[in-house]
């Protein structure tokens, strides 16, 4: 009865629209990490390898699913104890973790069909995807032998998919994918990081590490432990995404960074691994987070942000259009990065139809013009008002993207002063030469009536 009552109010305080009115505006601030400032190459020749693989496949699909798409709130983060995180509720802090943690027994999805996210991935052109085997409330999305919180042992158990890790990363090799699990080095479920002896005051460990060293040691046993059950269970995986950059060495949370690398690639040989945030031989790509970098960095790096205002599923997401997306991805790639988009499935285990549409769009445009992005390379000049530029590995060809703002209408006639052609300017779409001319240092072409009112990709040679 409670519950019911309560529900409701809670949703409100966690959702985007409060957000946005500014009463949870801090949620935006309060987990969104700082990317590093430097990079530092790996020196295993292996993993080098396979980041400048990855660096070719420019979008991937980042999925976030665990408990908190029961009640459609904002993922894990609603039962720390922070500044920015309002519980507009009556329940006490007690009662709100129980009935969070209580979704374990509700979250069945029955209707969990991973082949139909992978379908949809696979049409919007994405090429990886990088899925959330636990995240910080520590739900697992596999069958981990190191706890029961895990979705195979409650309400979902008596599913054959009920190790769902397994049958989602199927789903996505059968598509080809480059295969990515995220995992939350912080486990706010684990009485070896949040040890109910002690209250929870924020995202960190909650006892004194250094008088409770054993307790520590489980817990990096722990984690080292499920890390090994995701590398060796689960088939081939190419990056392993290590989210929760507060676990680290400076403060005082050790978890034993070269340990864990060590052991994870004499299981995945070139693994890459993204300790993200914490720079150094375990940080292989960036992750800027919700934004794009000012400039054109020429190391790999790889903007993470949702396709909604959420990583996870809510009940009235605020979508992005699929133009936005697109160009967004444009300034991405130009600029030297890739873009993994996140999309969050229902609490019954599919992604939701509005997605579904607008990753559709997306990859309609991706089918026409993504010739001008996979596989190609940064050239020095990337940018001149709204025309983006990438060139072709070889340096014979390069791109240039006309990025069409929102609201806006293709104009008659685009020009530029870098990057000029020698011989001629085509649609990448359909290979139409383009009148060009050329005259003081500027190109201009002029665009054929009746291109569709979208961002457009052109061939210099
Ligand atoms: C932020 C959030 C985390 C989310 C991640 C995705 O770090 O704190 O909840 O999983 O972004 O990039």
């Amino acid at each position: 009865m409670k519950k019911k009552i309560l529900l409701p109010l809670l949703l409100l305080a966690l959702s985007p629209v409060m957000r946005e009115s500014g009463a949870g505006c801090a949620l935006a601030q309060g987990n969104i990490h700082k990317r590093s400032t430097t990079y530092e190459w790996p020196k295993e020749k292996d993993v080098v390898e396979n980041l400048k693989a990855w660096q070719d496949l420019k979008f991937g699909v980042l999925i976030h699913w665990g408990l908190y798409a029961v009640p459609g709130i904002v993922e894990s983060w609603s039962i720390v104890d922070e500044d920015w995180i309002t519980r507009d509720t009556t329940m006490t802090y007690q009662q709100y973790k129980d009935w969070y943690w209580g979704f374990a027994e509700q979250f069945n999805p029955t209707k969990f069909n991973p082949e139909q996210w992978a379908q949809a991935m696979d049409d919007a052109g994405m090429k990886y995807m990088i899925f959330t085997t636990k995240h910080h409330d520590g739900f697992c999305m596999f069958d981990s032998r190191e706890t029961d919180f895990t979705i195979a042992k409650h309400a979902f158990k008596d599913n054959p998919k009920r190790d769902v890790l397994k049958y989602v990363l199927e789903a996505f090799r059968k598509h080809q994918f480059k295969i990515g699990t995220y995992f939350s080095k912080p486990d706010w479920h684990s009485q070896y990081y949040w040890w109910d002896v002690y209250p929870t005051k924020g995202r960190n460990v909650n006892y004194p590490v250094d008088k409770f060293p054993w307790r520590w040691e489980q817990f990096k046993k722990f984690t080292h432990n499920q890390m090994q059950e995701i590398l060796t269970r689960y088939g081939n995986v190419d990056i392993l995404w290590l989210d929760g950059g507060w676990v680290c060495k400076e403060r005082k949370q050790d978890i034993d960074m070269p340990r864990i690398a060590q052991m994870a690639r004499s299981h995945q040989p070139g693994l890459i691994i993204v300790d993200r945030t914490i720079h150094g031989p375990y940080e292989n790509y960036q992750t800027p987070e919700r934004t794009i970098p000012e400039t054109q960095l020429d190391y790999p790096w790889e903007s993470c942000i949702p396709l909604s205002d959420d990583w996870g599923y809510v009940k009235r997401p605020r979508w992005k259009s699929p133009e936005k997306v697109v160009n967004t991805l444009i300034e991405i790639v130009a600029k030297g990065g890739n873009l993994v988009l996140g999309v969050g499935p229902t609490p019954e285990g599919l992604i939701q139809p509005e997605a579904v549409e607008r990753l559709k769009k997306i990859g309609d445009w991706m089918k026409r013009n993504g010739k001008a992005l996979y596989n190609t390379t940064t050239t020095p000049h990337y940018n001149e008002g709204d025309v983006w530029f990438t060139a072709s590995k070889d340096g014979k060809t390069h791109y240039a993207v006309y990025m069409l703002q929102e609201g806006k209408s293709l104009p008659a006639q685009i020009s530029w002063t870098t990057n000029l052609p020698k011989k001629e300017v085509r649609l990448v779409s359909n290979g139409k030469k383009l009148k060009t001319k050329v005259k003081e240092g500027k190109v201009t072409v002029t665009l054929p009536a009746g291109l569709p009112q979208q961002s457009v990709a052109m061939e210099i040679k």
